[in-house]
């Protein structure tokens, strides 16, 4: 049997990693073999492209273009493989991201990103994606005093706002993959929420 694919997503400071080690550890104690991996990155030659992405100014095509060829070889070499061994993989970010960032947010049209993501991995998707939804003003509030900005994170309020709303436009399109957690929360409760909500992926 196919393992499970699960992916966080949400905007930068909604409080993804916050969640992301524990739900993992949760697994595992629970007796599943589980991968943990991130985009852009989770292979060699992603990480390499991840730190231009996150780190060098280029145009919007150039930033698309490399976020799905990260995300070919991250398939290839770790994600299709684990999944193919019955292992499960969790994933810090995928393709919702880039609706979210390159279209949403920067302006790359949908039809664009849908044609790469048909190409890319037109045969998978995740079983489950959970959105962590923040005011995009608290997330910033959350950031500034945890790390430095990367590219990305030194954008606009503005930015962010779009961010968000592709999110939730991607979460209303496919409300079966995606649960959307309220990162205004405290931490158990949505502990509680993930907890509940793994039976639910593994019996699907
Ligand atoms: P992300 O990975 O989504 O960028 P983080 O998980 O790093 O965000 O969270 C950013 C900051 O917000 C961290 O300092 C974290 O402790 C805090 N945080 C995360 N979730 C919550 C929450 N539900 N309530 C209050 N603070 C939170
Ligand atoms: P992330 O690993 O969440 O950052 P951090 O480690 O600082 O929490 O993600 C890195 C950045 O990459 C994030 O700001 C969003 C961006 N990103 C895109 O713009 N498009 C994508 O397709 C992906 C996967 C990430």
């Amino acid at each position: 049997m196919r393992g499970r694919f699960v992916t966080f997503e949400g905007i930068d400071g909604a409080g993804k990693s916050t969640h992301l080690d524990w739900f993992v550890g949760t697994l595992r104690r629970r007796g599943l073999d589980v991968v943990q991996t991130r985009e852009p990155g989770g292979s060699p030659l992603a990480e390499s492209l991840r730190e231009l992405l996150l780190h060098r100014e280029m145009p919007i095509d150039t930033e698309l273009l490399l976020m799905f060829a990260a995300r070919r070889d991250h398939l290839d070499r770790l994600i299709r493989p684990t999944l193919a061994d019955g292992r499960w993989v969790v994933c810090d970010r995928f393709t919702d991201s880039t609706y979210a960032y390159q279209g949403a947010g920067r302006g790359a049209s949908s039809e664009r990103i849908e044609w790469l993501e048909a190409w890319i991995h037109g045969d998978l998707q995740p079983d489950r994606t959970y959105l962590f939804d923040l005011d995009p003003a608290l997330a910033a509030r959350r950031r500034s005093s945890a790390r430095a900005p990367d590219r990305f994170e030194a954008e606009e309020l503005a930015f962010f706002e779009r961010v968000r709303a592709g999110y939730r436009l991607r979460a209303q399109a496919d409300p079966e993959r995606f649960v959307v957690l309220d990162g205004e929360r405290p931490i158990p409760e949505i502990r509680v929420i993930l907890e509940q909500d793994i039976a639910t992926i593994w019996n699907t």
